[in-house]
Order: structure tokens, then sequence, then C-alpha cells
């Protein structure tokens, strides 16, 4: 029997969970928006139900699991109820916009027993995991850099603070760290796992958002990892010169590994890749996975747990440690000293 479904958020990022579904034979039973015009748009698109409040499709007993993809500050409320009214939650990143908020979350979770995945996609693009498989060829690692170069207008920096959820902090948690650079993050750990502590940089464009991050961070076997997030106005930028860039470079005893993503609405369409520079034989390899839509496999992935009752992944507790790392990050930046990364009480 297929998994039905709710989604809570009818903007943007719903229309690639949408396809996610779809392809999962999950069947959309309903559509939350508080704008009337989104949520009965993609009701008719699906042929499905819809409701400016969410709390009434949490009261649908049909719907055993939902998609929230609301900004960033409504997550906690919105999946809390979810997970009180018995609902396997898919909550779309960042998990939260405060670490006090992901905390909360974290306990909501473990008291509920039910399923939770949080939506940092790009696990689940190939080349990632093509990654992941080779890392043990570099031996001990020495050194790691992480660059995350998006586009961004001046007009658009301009409009910060004002209406546009994304581009007020109060709304969505922070600036390029957080809207940009959480997927990077998330990818380091799940690469290199959790680091200890970070030097941070914040660069605020008139003091009301971060267009530009430095951090070190120390890792806990001893090697430093560098990373920077921007916005920024150059629209050649990166491997394909379209102004996105986004790579992590890895470098240790054995050898040497680049890996080069995609620009976020282009997961069908631009192809991530590896390369791995190999000190035995002196030679580097390059790998092109097939292409693989990673919205579609990060969806499929959380029906398939639903489906088997099993834990999902990325979970709670990696929305967490990302979070934790973005806190850290605009603390030591604000007061200018280290700062440890806060760490889950198990
Ligand atoms: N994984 C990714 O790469 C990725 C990419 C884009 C966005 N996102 C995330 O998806 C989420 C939504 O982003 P978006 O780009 O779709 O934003 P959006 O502004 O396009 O859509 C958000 C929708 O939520 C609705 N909404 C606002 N308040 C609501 C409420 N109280 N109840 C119900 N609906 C409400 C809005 O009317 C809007 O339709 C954010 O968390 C964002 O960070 C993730």
């Amino acid at each position: 029997m297929s998994v039905r479904v709710g989604i809570i958020g009818c903007g943007g990022i719903s229309h690639f969970h949408v396809r996610g579904y779809k392809e999962a034979g999950a069947e959309i039973v309903c559509v939350a928006d508080s704008n009337k015009d989104r949520a009965r748009n993609l009701s008719r698109e699906l042929n499905c139900e819809w409701t400016t409040d969410y709390r009434k499709l949490l009261e649908n007993s049909r719907i055993e699991c939902v998609s929230i993809c609301t900004p960033n500050y409504l997550h906690r409320e919105q999946a809390e109820a979810a997970l009180a009214a018995e609902k396997h939650v898919l909550c779309e990143k960042t998990m939260t916009t405060t670490l006090e908020d992901a905390a909360a979350l974290v306990e909501a979770v473990r008291r509920s027993r039910l399923i939770f995945q949080v939506g940092y996609m790009k696990r689940f693009v190939p080349a990632v995991q093509k990654a992941k498989e080779l890392l043990p060829r570099l031996g001990k690692l020495l050194s790691g850099v992480v660059r995350v170069h998006h586009p961004m207008s001046r007009d658009g920096l301009e409009s910060a603070g004002g209406d546009f959820w994304l581009l007020n902090p109060s709304k969505g948690g922070g600036g390029v760290l957080v809207h940009s650079g959480s997927h990077m993050l998330d990818l380091m750990r799940f690469l290199v796992g959790d680091p200890v502590a970070v030097d941070a940089r914040t660069h605020f464009y008139k003091g009301i958002i971060d267009y530009y991050d430095t951090a070190y961070f120390q890792m806990t076997d001893g090697f430093t990892m560098f990373f920077e997030s921007g916005w920024l106005d150059l629209p050649n930028l990166g491997v394909r010169h379209n102004g996105w860039d986004e790579r992590i470079e890895l470098t240790g005893e054995d050898g040497r590994l680049e890996l080069f993503t995609m620009w976020w609405t282009r997961p069908d369409i631009e192809e991530p890749f590896v390369r791995f520079y190999c000190a035995d034989d002196r030679t580097f390899y390059e790998y092109h996975p097939e292409i693989k839509d990673c919205f579609v496999e990060e969806v499929k992935a959380f029906v398939d747990a639903v489906k088997e009752g099993r834990p999902a992944s990325p979970d709670v507790c990696d929305g967490f440690m990302v979070q934790a790392m973005i806190d850290a990050i605009y603390k030591s930046g604000a007061e200018g000293r280290r700062v440890e990364i806060e760490r889950l009480q198990l």
C-alpha cells in the first residue's frame, strides 16, 4: 500500500518533494499553505485536499507522514505539532533557526519514536557517495577545504531585513552560512566527522545579514578544515563558470580528493563529480557517476524508512549538529575567538 503524505508549505521547494513522492509511489492526501492561492494551486495540480491551516492537515488521520517546506523559523513549531499528531516528518533545512530549538526537536523526536529526516539532500548525490567510498584511500588526513560561493546580486542584498523571509535573519536564522553553507557543513560532517572547535570571521552586509564567512575547524583527528561561504556577484565562478562554486577538497598522506557538487535547482542536469589523485601510482582518476536527482533520492529514502519502520538519515541529530556548527561560527565571529562546538548529550 502506498504511503500517505501531507505537505506543509507549497512554495519553491515543495515541488521538489512532490517529484520525489510521485517517484516513490506515495499518495499526497493534502497540502497546506497560509497563502490560499498557493495551497489551492498545488492541490489542483495533485488532485488532493488543501487547507490554509496546517493543523487541520495534521488532524487528518489518513496522513502518515509530512514534509515541512515552510520558512526556517516555523520548522520547530510545525515539526513538534506533527510529531504530537503522530506523523513521521521530513523537515527542510535548516532544521531550526536556533540551537535551543534544535535541542528541543531532538527531545521531541526521541520521545515520539517517530521517523524524522532532515532535508540535507546532497548526501544522496552519487558523487558524494563516491567521495565517501574513496576516503579511506587518502590515508591519514592532513587538511581540507570546503567552499560555497553562490550568486547574489547587490539588489538582493539591498533587500536584506525586509519581507522576504530568506533575506531576513529573524526568519531565516542567518545569511549565506545558513542558506548556502549549511548543506556543505553537513557534507563535511558526512565525510570527515564532527569538528571539535572553530575560529571564524563573519562579514555582514550593512550589519543585517552575513554575506561572507570564513572558519577554521579543528577536527577530532588533529587536522584542520578551512570553510568559506560567500554570496558573490561574480557570474563566471566555479567549474561550470555559472557563478556556482561548491567544492570539498581533502588532502591525505596517500592522496587528494576533490568533490564538485551542483547548482541546487539542477540536480537532474548538472553532473557532480570527483577527482582522486593517488600517491601510489602518481596518477589521477575522475569519477562521473550516473546523474540522479538527489531530491527524489532523499524523498524515496524517507518513504522507504516509513514503510520499513526504520530510522532515517540524515536525522534529527544531524540537523542539530549542523545547527551547532552554524551557532559556533556566528559566536566565534561575534566574539573574535575560538569556540568549542556544542555536542549532543546522548
Ligand atoms: N534543500 C534545499 O536545497 C532547499 C532549497 C530551497 C529551500 N529549502 C528550504 O525549504 C524551505 C522553504 O523554502 P522555499 O524556498 O520553498 O520558500 P518559499 O517562500 O518559496 O515557500 C514557503 C511557503 O511556506 C508558506 N508558509 C509561510 N508560513 C506558513 C504557515 N504558517 N503555514 C503554512 N505555510 C506557510 C508560504 O506561503 C510559502 O508558500 C526552507 O526551509 C528552505 O530553507 C531547501
